[in-house]
């Protein structure tokens, strides 16, 4: 089997952090959301992946991922260019997938369980022509919804509906086996939002009477534009992809470490209290005066001293010292520096970005 990811899209709802890169790239407990997803194919068999590209920054995934040999992986990479939609994209794959049956994994999607199980269903369990993932959710205009008769068989799917049919939502992990979905794309028009739709595509196999299989998730997470969402998956990911106490650092003997925490190479804890589940990168300085609490991620080459933290995601090069308050539930992008100096000056002196956030 072969596997599709997509990297594509603007990610203007994820801004200041994506003014830098693609949103699949920003890191969520310890690695990029897209790595996430390439480890997921990886682990369930599926080592051959086309890299669908977007405009923005796409240099920056083929210098972060190269061919895909430090994964243990072999990638391709197809530049799509402008963002037509999601079946677009499955559609510039056709000469990369061939006759193979084939994963489209947006970049963007994070399922805890992984998918090896639906792996092996598809291959191993079914000739259909396609196969989705559901899950439940409590916003599903916000998604792909699918629509079922009495029996619970699939009959209809819908792309972002004002009236949902179901609280069924389309995961964006999506199983095919070539010619089919193909021949469905070439027949396309765009949607009202002017893309080719990958939800669309679908209800044709559906029209044309082809089989599809359906699966019901449980642990998924997909970008939806807030610093909440990312907290979310933060969470998520920590809660179930750290279990056990990790330490790569160096710890010194007043540090208390507590649960699980996971600290990479070359990073240095001196006097302080960490408190998992939490993720600290590599070649960071954390302390003295440092308490992190539960679900925090901190990125590589941090400096952080006499500062409270928890539930936050810091990114790389954030330089965090002497805060007064605890600083909580937030989203620190790369080589922030959030400092009080000595002499206290009489007002708040910043300097940040576009469409930052900041609240005092
Ligand atoms: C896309 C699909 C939608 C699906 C979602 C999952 O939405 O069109 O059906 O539920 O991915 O991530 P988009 O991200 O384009 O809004």
């Amino acid at each position: 089997m072969k596997g599709v990811l997509l990297h594509g899209g603007f990610g203007t709802r994820l801004r200041p952090l994506t003014h830098t890169g693609p949103k699949q790239l920003i890191r969520i407990a310890g690695k990029p959301v897209s790595q996430w997803a390439l480890e997921d194919l990886r682990d369930s068999g599926v080592r051959s992946v086309a890299i669908i590209l977007g405009e923005l920054a796409p240099e920056r995934v083929v210098e972060y991922y190269g061919d895909g040999s430090r994964l243990g992986m072999r990638l391709t990479y197809i530049y799509q260019g402008y963002p037509y939609g999601l079946a677009h994209a499955v559609y510039i794959t056709k000469d990369y997938v061939g006759d193979e049956p084939f994963v489209v994994y947006l970049g963007d999607n994070v399922l805890v369980e992984g998918i090896s199980n639906y792996v092996k269903k598809f291959l191993e369990e079914t000739d259909a022509a396609a196969m989705i993932l559901l899950t439940r959710v409590p916003d599903p205009q916000r998604f792909g919804v699918a629509e079922f008769d009495g029996e619970g068989k699939l009959r209809r799917l819908v792309e972002k509906p004002k009236h949902p049919p179901s609280n069924y939502a389309l995961v964006g992990i999506y199983f095919f086996r070539p010619p089919y979905i193909f021949k469905v794309i070439e027949e396309l028009k765009p949607s009202w939002r002017g893309e080719l739709e990958i939800t669309d595509a679908i209800q044709k196999l559906l029209d044309r009477g082809l089989r599809v299989e359906y699966a019901i998730v449980r642990g998924w997470w997909k970008d939806t534009g807030t610093p909440e969402d990312i907290l979310e998956a933060n969470r998520l990911l920590l809660d179930y992809k750290y279990k056990e106490k990790t330490i790569k650092g160096e710890i010194d003997d007043k540090t208390r470490i507590e649960g699980r925490v996971y600290i990479g190479r070359n990073t240095k804890i001196i006097d302080s209290v960490i408190r998992g589940p939490a993720y600290i990168g590599e070649n960071n300085v954390i302390g003295p005066g440092v308490y992190i609490g539960p679900y925090t991620s901190i990125g590589d080459n941090c400096r952080i001293s006499n500062v409270e933290l928890e539930n936050s995601v810091l990114m790389d090069n954030v330089v965090l010292e002497t805060l007064e308050q605890r600083i909580v539930d937030s989203l620190i992008g790369s080589n922030t520096v959030i400092q009080r100096k000595e002499k206290k000056p009489r007002g708040y002196r910043l300097i940040i970005g576009e469409n930052a956030v900041v609240e005092i």
